[in-house]
């Protein structure tokens, strides 16, 4: 049915992002359109759905609605786009974190282990660092830290050693070549495994995903209404933890802070306390559902007054 990505916990997430129908929201990580459709199907004529997506390839997916508008661009902008607009706050936020099956199943673009595409996994081509800049210039530090922070691959330092190696005879080419110079560092028993964890922690370091997921969990609550909805679905652990702690303590590092009368001072209350997960029958028909974990705050009247 989804020719281009199948939306994740559709359902569930446009039911708790769209709290009034003629409300302002956010969808951004627009994809093939799958939860802004979901979303503007919710909206009333006086809706409004502002979408960002920094992939070109996106565009074709516009819909054909007056309500909608596509922004083209890396949403880690979005305050200072709203601030442009004249818009100074939303009804609600979705962030359907990471990449799409289009982006993974056409092989130019780099992020697929069992394709034969290029070092790549850029998601804009604006972005002027792919991964085999990455791999051709980084440290054997950097390295070590972005296969270990980004991939929780458990050789990391052995793994970037080799990759340097590497590199002091030949420039790394395309998938294949890479795979065979790594080729002692993966464990024969779980090849795929390790090399989706290597693919993982070089596209995270190539889009600069965490620094991006953390300047929006830190505008959100200037961003968002009293009364309105911040849904990040997220796919791994490191994502995850950044939103769990800011719904918990009101910052990224999860650190208690409270007022005179024992409360936590944080501006969203999560709702509910913990991650919703796609069901058996979702993961059952899409693979890709399987790491997801949705989470859901509810920006409360909290103000900030000192950082
Ligand atoms: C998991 S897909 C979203 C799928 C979408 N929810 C749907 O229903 O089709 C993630 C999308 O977000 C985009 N994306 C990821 N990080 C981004 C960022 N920092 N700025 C803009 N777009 C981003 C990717 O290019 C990709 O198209």
């Amino acid at each position: 049915m989804y020719d281009y990505h199948d939306p994740v916990l559709l359902q569930p997430s446009v039911e708790a992002l769209v709290t009034d129908p003629s409300g302002t929201y956010l969808d951004l990580t627009f994809g093939g359109g799958g939860h802004s459709q979901a979303i503007l199907n919710k909206l009333s004529a006086k809706g409004l759905l502002i979408a960002f997506d920094q992939d070109e390839d996106t565009l074709s997916r516009i819909p054909d609605d007056a309500r909608f508008t596509l922004v083209n661009h890396n949403f880690q902008f979005t305050k200072q786009y709203l601030q442009y607009l004249n818009i100074p706050a939303v009804d609600g936020i979705l962030a359907d974190l990471g990449i799409s099956s289009h982006q993974i199943d056409v092989k130019e673009r780099g992020f697929a282990h069992r394709l034969n595409g290029p070092l790549d996994m850029r998601m804009s081509s604006s972005n002027p660092t792919s991964a085999a800049d990455i791999l051709q210039q980084s440290s054997v530090q950097d390295l070590t830290s972005i296969f270990k922070n980004y991939g929780e691959i458990s050789n990391a330092k052995q793994l970037a050693e080799i990759v340097v190696q590497h590199r002091n005879q030949k420039n790394f080419g395309n998938i294949p070549e890479f795979k065979l110079a790594i080729a002692t560092c993966i464990p024969g028993k779980t090849p795929a495994k390790y090399l989706s964890q290597v693919f993982q922690a070089l596209r995270i370091a190539v889009n600069k995903e965490m620094v991006v997921l953390e300047t929006l969990l830190k505008d959100a609550e200037e961003i968002i209404k009293p009364g309105g909805k911040l849904v990040v679905i997220s796919y791994h652990s490191l994502e995850d933890r950044m939103v769990k702690h800011l719904f918990q303590t009101g910052n990224l590092e999860g650190t208690k802070h409270t007022d005179l009368y024992g409360r936590i001072e944080k501006p969203f209350d999560a709702t509910p306390n913990s991650a919703i997960i796609p069901q058996a029958e979702e993961i059952e028909r899409n693979k890709r559902a399987r790491s997801a974990k949705m989470r859901i705050g509810h920006r409360n009247t909290w103000k900030r007054t000192h950082f």
